[in-house]
């Protein structure tokens, strides 16, 4: 049965707690960690975190994922906005992922409203904070048992 799934963070996901606190909730990173374990296990899904401020260890990552994971979550920070080679990583992969932000990034800068992602996730969820992985992740088991 499929239930592991890799939870990317990408750059500046490290420092949330030093982001603003009215877009990001003021939440620490390993709170949020923590919430994703959480969620996971009441969801019956094995978790295995990363987070890089780098691209290239980000993209080396997408490529290992299919060793120990059955399915992604992925939350490139502002790399969601311009990065392409991650969306060609996705697609090296081969594995079911879910685009997930803690805030709305449709409402927010013109710059944010694209994402690299786009059309090679089978989900996006954004604005709803931590609880927005909790979504996700029960995208993903969806797509697990189909
Ligand atoms: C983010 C949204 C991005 O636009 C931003 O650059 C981030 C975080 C989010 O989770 O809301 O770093 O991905």
């Amino acid at each position: 049965m499929r239930n592991r799934v890799a939870v990317l963070h990408g750059v500046n996901l490290g420092a949330l707690d030093r982001r603003p606190a009215e877009v990001y909730g003021g939440l620490s990173f390993t709170n949020l960690e923590q919430r994703i374990g959480r969620f996971a296990h009441e969801l019956g899904l094995e978790v295995h975190f990363f987070q890089s401020d780098f691209e290239g260890e980000y993209v080396q990552e997408l490529h290992k994922a299919p060793d120990y994971a059955d399915g992604l979550l992925l939350n490139p920070g502002a790399w969601t906005h311009y990065a392409w080679a991650l969306r060609d990583a996705l697609e090296v992969s081969g594995l079911p992922a879910v685009e997930v932000h803690l805030s709305a990034v449709e409402e927010r800068e013109a710059f944010r409203r694209v994402s690299v992602l786009d059309g090679v996730c089978i989900a996006r969820v954004s604005g709803k904070g931590p609880d927005g992985y909790r979504d996700a992740l029960i995208h993903l088991r969806e797509a697990f048992t189909a």
